[in-house]
C-alpha cells in the first residue's frame, strides 16, 4: 500500500490521539511496543525494508523523567536505550531510503534547560542544551536524539517538540491539567509554583500540526505549543475556575522556595520555560490557541465531566 505512515507509540497519551483525528486514518500501520520494540535494530531494519512507507512517526519513548533520573548517566538503562538508541535505529534504517521516507520524531521542551542562562519560550532555531549537567536525563535523551535525527538525515528528516501535552479525556494516563483537577476533586491539590514559566500543548493542535507536516511534505524544526506562556498556579486557578466554578481556591507555592528547601536540581523544574510557535504557524499556515482558549476548547469537548 502506498503512503503508509508507520507510528509508534500509539497507544500513548499523544499518539492515541494522532490515531484517531488523523486525517490519514486509514494509513496508518500501528504496531504495538510487543510487535515493535524500537530498541531492537533488526526488527527496524526489518520493518522499514518490508513496507513501502512513505514517513515514519515516533511518539514511542520513556517518558517517566522522575524515573529517568533514577538511570542518570546509565546509557545500558531503559531511557537511554529507548530515546536515544530506538531513534538512532530508525536514523540508521531509513537512511538508504531518506528522500522517500519522511522521519517525525516527537520531541520536548526538556531539550533545553529552562534556566536563567539561557531562559525561554524558545524559538524552533534555538540550539538545544549539549550539556547533560544542565538537563534532566530525560531531557538529556531527547536532546541527544534530535541530534542524531540531524546528523544521520540531516534536512531530511523532522523533529516536532510538544510541552506538557492535554487533551480532554485519556483513562490510561493523566496529565499536566487533569492531574490536578483530580486531586482537587478529592481535596489533595497541592500548593501550585507561580513563579514558572511554562506552556502547554493542545494535543489535539499538535496531532494536526502532524498530519500537515506529513501530508504536505514540511521538514525541520517545528513546535505545537499554546502561543502564549503562564504559570501553573495561573493555569490551575483558570481550569478550576472553569470547570468547578470556584475562584480564589488554589494555593501558591514558590519554585525557587521549593527548590532551597528540597534541594532539588534547578533543571528539574525548568524554571523559564516555554516554547514560541511562530516559525511553526507562519510555515504550516496555522494558528496554535492561547492557553485559556485551549481551556475552553478542552471543556467543550467533556473536560472534567
Ligand atoms: N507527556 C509529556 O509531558 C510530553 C511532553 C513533551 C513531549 N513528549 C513526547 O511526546 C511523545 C509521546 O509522549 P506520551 O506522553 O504520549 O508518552 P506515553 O503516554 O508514555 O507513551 C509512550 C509510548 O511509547 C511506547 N514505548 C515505550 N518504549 C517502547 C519501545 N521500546 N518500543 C516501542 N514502543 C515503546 C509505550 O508503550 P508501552 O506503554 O506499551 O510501554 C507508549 O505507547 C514522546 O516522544 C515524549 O517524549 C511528551
Amino acid at each position: 500500500m502506498k503512503n503508509l505512515i508507520l507510528v509508534t507509540g500509539s497507544e500513548g497519551l499523544v499518539g492515541s490521539r494522532f490515531v484517531e483525528i488523523s486525517q490519514r486514518k486509514n494509513f496508518l500501520h500501528l504496531p504495538k511496543e510487543i510487535e515493535l520494540d524500537i530498541t531492537d535494530k533488526s526488527e527496524i531494519k526489518a520493518v522499514i525494508e518490508s513496507y513501502n512507507f512513505s514517513a515514519v512517526v515516533n511518539f514511542a519513548a520513556f517518558t517517566d523523567v522522575g524515573k529517568a533520573e533514577n538511570e542518570k548517566d546509565n546509557k545500558k538503562g531503559d531511557c537511554w536505550q529507548v530515546n536515544v538508541e530506538g531513534v538512532r535505529n530508525f536514523a540508521e534504517a531509513i537512511k538508504p531510503h531518506k528522500e522517500r521516507i519522511h522521519f517525525v520524531q516527537v520531541s520536548t521542551d526538556m531539550v533545553f534547560s529552562g534556566s536563567s542562562e539561557d531562559p525561554g519560550a524558545y524559538e524552533e532555531s534555538h540550539p538545544p542544551e549539549a550539556d547533560s549537567s544542565k538537563l534532566t536525563w530525560y531531557g538529556f535523551t531527547k536532546s541527544e536524539a534530535e541530534r542524531i535525527v540531524s546528523e544521520v538525515l540531516g534536512n531530511s528528516g523532522t523533529i516536532l517538540r510538544l510541552i506538557y501535552p492535554v487533551r480532554s479525556n485519556f483513562e490510561p494516563k493523566l496529565d499536566y491539567l487533569r492531574k490536578p483537577l483530580k486531586l482537587y476533586d478529592e481535596g489533595k491539590l497541592y500548593p501550585v509554583f507561580s513563579d514558572q514559566q511554562i506552556s502547554v500543548t493542545f494535543i489535539d493542535e499538535a496531532c494536526r500540526a502532524l498530519d500537515k507536516i506529513i501530508i504536505e511534505g514540511h521538514k525541520g524544526i517545528f513546535h505545537a505549543s499554546s502561543s502564549d506562556t503562564t504559570t501553573p498556579y495561573e493555569l490551575i486557578s483558570y481550569l478550576v475556575e472553569k470547570v468547578r466554578g470556584v475562584k480564589d481556591v488554589v494555593k501558591t507555592a514558590s519554585l525557587e522556595e521549593h527548590l532551597n528547601k528540597t534541594g532539588s536540581s534547578i533543571y528539574r523544574y525548568p524554571k523559564f520555560g516555554g516554547l514560541k510557535v511562530d516559525e511553526t504557524e507562519n510555515k504550516l499556515g496555522i494558528k496554535f490557541s492561547s492557553w485559556r482558549e485551549i481551556i475552553d476548547k478542552l471543556i467543550v469537548q467533556g473536560l472534567g465531566k
